[in-house]
């Protein structure tokens, strides 16, 4: 199409999901096999900006240094590049920062594809509609659909072969006071990446074939939970969630085990203290590490049961 031109920088929030997104139907266009729900970190994220260059590769930045070509992430960015050019004579300078505490174990990838995706359409003059923009995002990664959106996100699965109407929507509503916690237990260990974690699931896991009904049933509580704002129905419904993919992961073969014995402990940690009154939960991803889950007026307990963590309030501070 168009000749592209430098682009703005542009930011997409992380999110994580309370309603996870395990597994797809189809692997290029990476249609899920059901519904997620998510919340967007507010400023912590991907600061993206696209400029072409005359040269014959892309040149690829994050975090202020320069990446080697071979990298799985650069190649990765260079793919999704090539959905909207023509590889053989457009190459551009891609210089992307996180505001995600690195440390923190949290995945990059949905941020970094939704504010590409943002980038993409600005260079190229696409003038793409949000939902347009989530399919376009969801091609680079799965969950980054949800991070063109703020706040609570819905990621619909839809039905469509192509697709078109498989994106994100924000749902309307806002909680203000709402932290998520993350506990690092160890950012080092290389876990199987989710693409190649959802296809050993599927193919061999037979919980695997619980696991939409699950989905369907839990996004639905959030929804409610999330309209009546009822932390507890919120909270217990993402840890069941996350618990119940985690299941399905360990009853694959070979066995998918993302935890850490520190994990374990973690959640130990976490049940105690919520059977005594603490109102705090858990969700993970495919990693190691924990999310806490809980409301601002147990912020201070927290933070003294939990030094080492890190807050965010996607909603902003109260
Ligand atoms: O977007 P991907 O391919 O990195 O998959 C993300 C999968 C989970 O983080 C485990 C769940 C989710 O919905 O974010």
């Amino acid at each position: 199409g168009t000749t592209p031109s430098a682009s703005d920088e542009h930011f997409a929030p992380s999110n994580i999901a309370l309603c996870k997104y395990w597994g797809k139907r189809d692997q290029q266009l990476n249609l899920p096999v059901n519904a997620s729900l998510s919340v967007s970190l507010g400023h912590l994220g991907t600061h993206t900006r696209l400029v072409p260059i005359d040269y014959p590769a892309d040149e690829i930045w994050l975090n202020g240094e320069k990446l080697v070509p071979s990298a799985p992430f650069c190649q990765r960015i260079s793919a999704f590049l090539d959905l909207f050019r023509n590889p053989d004579h457009c190459h551009f300078r891609v210089t992307t920062r996180n505001s995600i505490p690195t440390a923190a174990g949290l995945a990059s990838s949905a941020s970094g594809f939704a504010a590409l995706a943002l980038a993409v359409n600005d260079s190229f003059a696409l003038q793409l509609s949000k939902e347009q923009l989530s399919v376009v995002a969801r091609l680079g990664s799965g969950s980054a659909c949800r991070s063109i959106f703020s706040g609570f996100v819905e990621w619909q699965m839809g039905h469509r072969e192509d697709g078109l109407d498989s994106h994100a929507l924000a749902l309307q509503n806002r909680w203000p006071g709402l932290c998520i916690g993350l506990i690092k237990v160890d950012a080092s260990v290389k876990a199987t990446d989710s693409r190649s974690g959802m296809q050993r699931t599927v193919e061999t896991a037979h919980l695997y074939q619980s696991w939409p009904l699950q989905a369907a049933s839990d996004l639905q509580q959030l929804k409610q939970a999330i309209t009546a704002q009822d932390f507890e129905l919120l909270g217990r419904t993402a840890e069941h969630n996350a618990l119940s993919m985690h299941a399905t992961m360990l009853a694959s073969w070979p066995p998918l085990v993302y935890w850490q014995p520190d994990s374990l402990k973690m959640m130990h940690k976490i049940w105690k203290l919520r059977q005594d009154g603490l109102p705090i939960y858990f969700t993970m991803d495919a990693g190691p590490n924990l999310k806490l889950l809980f409301e601002s007026t147990s912020l201070e307990e927290v933070m003294r049961q939990f030094p080492d963590m890190e807050v965010i309030q996607p909603f902003g501070d109260v």
